[in-house]
């Protein structure tokens, strides 16, 4: 695959196991309507978050670098907290390109709540990293921060892009795991630590019965996009979006109208 077979105009790479990213790609295509996309999503490798560290510090550069050679993107966007928060470091001295990673929104977070108490939604792996203990301890360390894995959210979310009814009770689990935490009962704001769950964000609030705020780092990854391409004219129209998967490409079929939403039509393996 050439560049001029996908547009003369480099395109952004969005990464993440599955459809996670697109909460990504969402609010970057608010501000970027015409850059050209390319969604990658490794299938074969869902989920990461029950993977060990070595495993996803050794294969998710792997993966962005066959990507980068073969579309040739203007930047790369790891649209997935547990990915970014194991192997962000990684990637970035695998690749000459600038690298955009998907870390939990804390900060934001620390700054919106009124009752000191947050929640954080994640996979297993991203909850227990050190990296979220720094970004605690940097921007939260006069605030309570309530961690608890909900990998079930994971696939609620791939079921709702499919068309098809997410599971409330996994749903509802998710929201209990925070509130019965000690202080769990004066949370207001919970971050979203995994790019699946803003697509259940309707969901979650409903489960949740009182009113908080959901929040994830989407918007300013959109902006650090808008930021790091600033140099690059992107075409005045848009093009079709390719998706390319690690996985099965008839595995993808349920997926499709949802992926056409986001200017999404070709679909390639990788
Ligand atoms: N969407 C990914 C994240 O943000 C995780 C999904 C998975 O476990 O594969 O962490």
């Amino acid at each position: 695959m050439t560049n001029a077979q996908i547009g003369e105009c480099p395109p952004l790479l969005f990464f993440d196991t599955g459809v996670g990213g697109l909460s990504v790609l969402r609010e970057t295509m608010k501000l970027l309507p015409n850059a050209p996309i390319v969604y990658a999503a490794d299938y074969a490798g869902l989920p990461y978050g029950m993977k060990s560290e070595a495993e996803l510090a050794a294969r998710v550069p792997a993966l962005l670098g066959r990507l980068v050679e073969r579309y040739k993107p203007a930047l790369a966007t790891i649209a997935c907290n547990t990915a970014s928060t194991i192997a962000l470091d990684h990637v970035r001295s695998a690749l000459d390109i600038p690298v955009v990673g998907t870390v939990p929104a804390i900060k934001p977070a620390s700054a919106l709540t009124e009752t000191g108490v947050i929640g954080l939604l994640g996979t297993r792996a991203t909850i227990r990293q050190p990296y979220v203990d720094r970004l605690a301890a940097d921007f939260a360390s006069d605030k309570i921060v309530l961690r608890h894995a909900a990998p079930e959210l994971v696939y609620a979310a791939e079921a709702k892009l499919r068309g098809e009814q997410p599971d409330i009770r996994v749903i509802q689990q998710a929201i209990t795991g925070l509130l019965e935490q000690a202080g769990g009962d004066r949370m207001d704001t919970v971050i979203l630590a995994c790019t699946h769950f803003p697509l259940l964000r309707d969901e979650l609030a409903e489960a949740a019965r009182r009113p908080m705020q959901f929040i994830d780092g989407a918007q300013g990854i959109a902006r650090r996009i808008v930021h790091l391409t600033k140099d690059i004219t992107w075409p005045a129209t848009s093009e079709e979006g390719i998706f390319v998967t690690t996985g099965d490409l008839a595995d993808i079929t349920p997926y499709r109208a949802a992926f056409k939403n986001y200017g999404i039509g070709r679909f390639e393996r990788l």
